[in-house]
């Protein structure tokens, strides 16, 4: 029976990069919906950029933009990056939509008319001199936890704790610098207890959600009156203005799921379908994927606004846990906070990623470690090794003659394959992954069995077997064809590529069941590279201070008599006159300097000098230099192992107390304050500045 299935990603939000732990579920979904769509069920795969919210407009404001140009340049940078790691997304929508406004109203009124909306007054910060209220954003303080200064109104950077604004301690307009006030705020709420019967019902007894959820659920929030929830924000905001209260906004939690209709209606209207067809039909199964983080929001919330909206509610919401980076937090100082940028600009091939992450991924909450020599493990003695290789050790050898024309006796190898499919396809069902990866590569194991015994490249040697070669590789092509059918999901490109080969789709699930015969076979493209481990080193580029250093002004009021540029032009005066420029060269004299990017492999103080720290630099390739710098009073060794800085490449080696040094690196300043230089995103060690 054709089932028919709306699959989703949680929304990434529009202020930031995709990294490599959004695509810990984007690939989860990618792959649930490739392999639906395998078996020939009819699949929907939407998702959006969340844009609303406060961080949005900060960062926009500080950016000198509007909102709308900063959502809209995301929105194409978001998309980029998700084609890159082919994210099979029928439509790709926005929160900042017509469509999504038109839906939300649509709940909203729903919602009024169950009274389930109430006004309350609150007492929120209130800037005197803007004559606005302001979001928690908006105030900075001190932190009322730990004391540290210049904290945000809803949460301390410095030891993580979340407050409400009225608890931070000498607070101040970000606007106007002004002291806030109290003052009563009507808000606006959704009354969730009476609901609660439903959500009870909902989250323990419909088998959508996992077993340790529904126990979160019941144990945390359900077992008292669920709160009500503060839906609305007032002024400044960007956002949807709530239609029936002027100068609110609906808090961006409200809308953003939201968008999964939105997104499907867009979709619909473009293909000519109906959305109730999809969002009200309970035929369709709606499933959601998202991490641990946003449970709440997707398991009461959610199901409160579909229900109320007359809209279906999920058959499934599929939580996953975290990334961890070689079992450490993702950071940007360590640069393991990887964006997807990063991972191609290093020419690692997406498919390498979609493997990893698969052969980790259960139906469990469990975080997923990304260990960079498991990585390269994985691929190139799995995927490469087992998979890749069945291909190149036969297909050249029937380039000429095609694969046979009767499927040869194979020992069973083939049916064996055929009658896995319903264990690989249960497991791709229930979410794991990894039990599917592991059940494919039990194939491709006996599959090489074959092929080391068969030793297809001997009988070519000798023309008197060429039947018999053409036989073994048929069988082995086959094994091949059926694995990669098998792997579809996981692995897009390298199916297209097997397709190419073979003169046959690796697209429809049933293929695994019928063996190829009398097909031509192209000639032998490469198709997977192995992964050097140089290359997955080159994607962990440590930010700069300077790039994760909170912007100052968010935080305090750029007074208007010295703004940035004054003090910036003044700052230039008093440098230049410490050290006024250099007599004048020509640019032969400057090309004489062989300035290059090089990468911190290892970095160490050098015990018995004051200054110098000694630095291991590569230049990508060629060996490795040995640099001592004066740098050690500005600097941690282990603050600078994986980071980009200029080098002098061609200086004359040096010899010193303390050993050979072999180049410069190249810092602004003097010995109290010394500044490295890094190089933008994207460049790569060896290249040279000009
Ligand atoms: O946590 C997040 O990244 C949110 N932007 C997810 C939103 S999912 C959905 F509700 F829109
Ligand atoms: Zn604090």
């Amino acid at each position: 029976m054709t089932r028919q299935i709306l699959v989703t990603s949680a929304l990434p939000y529009a202020n930031g990069p995709i990294h490599l732990g959004h695509l810990v579920e984007y690939i989860q979904t990618d792959v649930f919906a490739r392999f639906q769509r395998l078996r020939g069920h009819r699949v929907a795969y939407l998702c959006a950029d969340d844009t609303h919210g406060t961080a949005i407009m900060i960062r926009a404001q500080k950016e000198g933009r509007t909102p709308e140009q900063l959502i809209a340049d995301m929105a194409v940078q978001h998309q980029r990056d998700f084609a890159a790691f082919g994210m099979s997304f029928d439509h790709y929508g926005s929160t900042n939509s017509p469509a999504n406004l038109a839906i939300a109203t649509g709940i909203w009124q729903q919602l009024r008319q169950r009274q389930l909306v109430v006004e309350r007054s609150v007492e929120r910060l209130y800037d005197p001199v803007q004559k606005t209220f302001l979001a928690d954003r908006f105030v900075v303080g001190t932190c009322p936890r730990c004391g540290a200064a210049d904290q945000y109104g809803d949460s301390c950077e410095k030891c993580g704790s979340t407050y409400p604004a009225t608890e931070l301690k000498n607070p101040r307009s970000v606007h106007s610098g002004a002291a806030p006030e109290l003052r009563p705020s009507t808000q606006l709420f959704v009354r969730l207890e009476p609901l609660q019967p439903f959500l009870r019902e909902w989250t323990q007894a419909s088998g959508a959600l996992q077993g340790e959820v529904a126990n979160y659920l019941a144990g945390h929030f359900l077992d008292k009156p669920l709160q009500d929830w503060d839906v609305s924000r007032p002024a400044p905001y960007f956002g949807f203005e709530i239609p029936d209260a002027k100068g609110q906004y609906w808090y961006v939690w409200f809308d953003a799921p939201i968008g999964y209709i939105a997104a499907t209606k867009e979709w619909c209207d473009r293909t000519g379908q109906s959305l109730d067809g999809w969002w009200k039909n309970p035929q369709c199964e709606v499933v959601h994927f998202l991490g641990k983080d946003i449970t709440y929001f997707h398991t009461l919330f959610w199901p409160a606004l579909l229900h109320v909206g007359g809209y279906q509610l999920p058959r499934r919401v599929q939580i996953h846990g975290f990334l961890l980076v070689n079992g450490e937090k993702m950071s940007k100082s360590k640069g393991t906070f990887v964006t997807a940028q990063q991972y191609l600009d290093a020419g690692l091939d997406p498919d390498c990623l979609r493997y990893y992450y698969a052969s980790k991924l259960s139906s469990k909450i469990d975080d997923l470690d990304f260990r960079t020599d498991e990585f390269v493990g994985k691929v190139n003695s799995d995927l490469v090794g087992r998979v890749v290789n069945l291909a190149s050790r036969s297909a050249r050898f029937v380039e000429a003659t095609g694969l046979a024309t009767r499927y040869p006796d194979d020992g069973g190898l083939f049916a064996h394959a055929a009658g896995m499919r319903d264990a690989i396809a249960a497991a791709y069902e229930a979410c794991d992954y990894r039990e599917a990866v592991r059940l494919a590569m039990t194939l491709a194991d006996a599959a090489n069995e074959y092929v080391e015994q068969k030793a297809p490249w001997t009988m070519k040697k000798d023309p008197a077997r060429a039947a018999e070669l053409q036989d073994v590789c048929t069988v082995v092509l086959n094994l091949f064809h059926q694995i990669v059918v098998y792997l579809q999901p996981v692995l897009p490109s390298l199916a297209a590529k097997a397709a190419k080969l073979l003169g046959s789709s690796c697209d429809r699930w049933d293929l695994v069941e019928r063996p190829l015969v009398g097909t031509k076979v192209a000639p032998f493209e490469h198709m997977m590279a192995r992964v050097e481990p140089a290359k997955v080193a080159a994607m962990f580029v440590p930010a700069t201070a300077v790039a994760e250093a909170p912007a100052p002004a968010a935080k305090a009021p750029a007074a208007p008599a010295t703004g940035p540029a004054a003090a910036g032009a003044a700052d230039a005066v008093d440098t230049l006159a410490k050290e006024p420029l250099a007599g004048e060269i020509t640019i032969d004299d400057f090309q004489k300097v062989d300035l290059r990017i090089a990468k911190v492999v290892a970095a160490e103080a050098v015990p018995d000098a004051k200054k110098l720290l000694r630095l291991t630099l590569s230049l990508g390739s060629g060996p490795t230099r040995n640099v001592f710098a004066g740098i050690k009073g500005a600097y941690e060794p282990e603050q600078l192992v994986g980071r980009l800085v200029v080098m002098v490449a061609n200086l004359a080696p040096r010899k010193m107390k303390f050993g050979l040094s072999e180049g410069m690196v190249v810092a602004a300043g003097t010995d109290g304050e010394v500044f490295l230089l890094s190089p933008d995103q994207g460049a790569k060690p060896g290249q040279r500045l000009h």
